[in-house]
């Protein structure tokens, strides 16, 4: 039973059966960790926006690209999902996985949510940073919102054949018109990875060596020239072909950005009919944990000045490893319940559901959880499930009375919203 209003970022939004956006969700909006001064996301952010500043420049010297970094994360379906091309049925669009405000609107899931209302605005090569909202699990690398840089380039025919002119973007046989989305999206998961139909081969592969050769610059200006990386193909709804770079780092192959071509469709219902372009997105937490050795995510959202200190944006190319303050004793308390008649987990009980009762009553005190142990019944055909709670404040040691009091409240809470039975 959610209030039927909701008040964020200084708007009223009406709420519904999907709303499940939490106040302590809601408290993060304005926090703008990327902006703030000598804060590691900021100097991330910096790096990544100077490199943009110096690898494209106008005939005057002044950078192509705009940076907008202060987008409101309040978006529409539209906007987050179907303006990308996202299938309706797309696993990313689930209540499970994010925070709506109502049917209409969430948090922001990636800051691709804002590219077709820029390009719509006319413009061809910006940059968009900010924090995004995700529902998932809570350990030492995920966190319900974290950061992210997008970034797209559109080119016309002129600039892409600068050097070979006769040269075009669009296959002679194409019509000019792309069949309705909604008609090829089942398929979409089978995407030629070769290019798009409408595209020419020669327009496809000089995109992507430019989108590459910039992409694998910015990854050596972050990580140092000798980095070892390579490309592996993938699928996003809306670029098409699609890439993710990947580092090698202590030993595994790391994750560190997607990318690809950008799907026609999108230029074309953005008001784009004569350009291609490519897109990309990087998290900036997952890159700044790496370089400056920060070892739990939610240290960024330290306001410790023994944490805060260690980082200064004077000289953005000295980047120094963190030194943890300390090590606080971990202190690990168990929670099982059977869950009401007829439900189970995935079924009627989403584990993420609880990840956010347990944000919401114990916020950062929480390291990690794990689901242990699940059960049926065989008589009952009740189920039982059991989290093992790891709590560890990052900045004082919690005492045993003090964890035994926020554990019961994840418990009575837990019983309130879930209609659960403590074991
Ligand atoms: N939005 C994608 C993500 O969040 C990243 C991406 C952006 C990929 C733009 C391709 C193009 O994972």
């Amino acid at each position: 039973s959610s209030p039927p209003q909701l008040e964020v970022n200084g708007s009223t939004y009406a709420t519904d059966g999907w709303t499940n956006v939490t106040p302590k969700i809601l408290s993060y909006l304005g926090a703008n960790k990327h902006l703030q001064t000598d804060h590691p996301l900021s100097i991330i952010r910096q790096r990544i926006v100077n490199y943009f500043y110096g690898a494209y420049r106008n005939q005057r010297g002044n950078p192509l690209f705009s940076v907008y970094d202060k987008l409101n994360p309040v978006v529409t379906v539209q906007q987050n999902f179907d303006n990308l091309l996202i299938p309706a049925d797309h696993v990313s669009r689930q209540k499970s996985d994010c925070y709506y405000i109502n049917q209409q609107q969430l948090l922001r899931a990636h800051t691709t949510a804002h590219q077709v209302e820029l390009i719509s605005g006319g413009l061809d090569n910006f940059l968009v940073v900010g924090e995004v909202y995700r529902r998932d699990e809570i350990d030492s690398t995920h966190y319900p919102v974290f950061h992210q840089a997008d970034a797209v380039r559109l080119v016309t025919k002129d600039k892409l054949f600068e050097r070979n002119p006769g040269l075009e973007l669009f296959e002679e046989t194409w019509s000019g018109s792309l069949a309705d989305p909604k008609l090829i999206l089942p398929s979409s998961k089978f995407m030629d990875q070769t290019k798009q139909p409408c595209h020419t081969l020669e327009a496809v592969k000089l995109m992507e060596h430019e989108m590459k050769h910039v992409l694998v610059g910015l990854t050596k200006d972050l990580f140092g020239p000798r980095i070892k990386y390579r490309w592996v193909d993938t699928y996003f709804p809306f670029t098409q072909p699609s890439w993710e770079l990947e580092i090698y780092f202590k030993d595994n192959w790391l994750e560190v950005l997607g990318c690809g071509i950008m799907r026609h469709e999108i230029l074309q219902r953005s008001g784009v009919h004569q350009s291609m372009g490519y897109a990309f997105g990087v998290g900036l937490e997952r890159l700044a944990m790496v370089l400056f050795d920060i070892p739990d995510i939610r240290l960024f959202w330290s306001n410790d000045s023994g944490f805060l200190s260690q980082f200064s944006e004077k000289d953005l190319h000295n980047l120094p490893k963190y030194k943890p303050i300390s090590h606080y004793p971990q202190c690990t308390n168990d929670l099982s319940f059977w869950l009401p008649e007829d439900i189970e987990v995935d079924a009627g009980f989403s584990p993420n559901d609880f990840y956010d009762l347990v944000r919401s009553v114990a916020g950062d005190m929480v390291e990690q959880i794990n689901l242990v142990d699940k059960f049926k019944h065989p008589k009952t055909g009740k189920s039982s499930v059991c989290f093992r709670i790891v709590y560890r404040h990052m900045e004082r040691t919690l005492t045993q009375a003090e964890v035994n009091e926020i554990h019961k409240q994840i418990a009575s809470a837990s019983v309130d919203s879930f209609n659960v039975q403590i074991r």
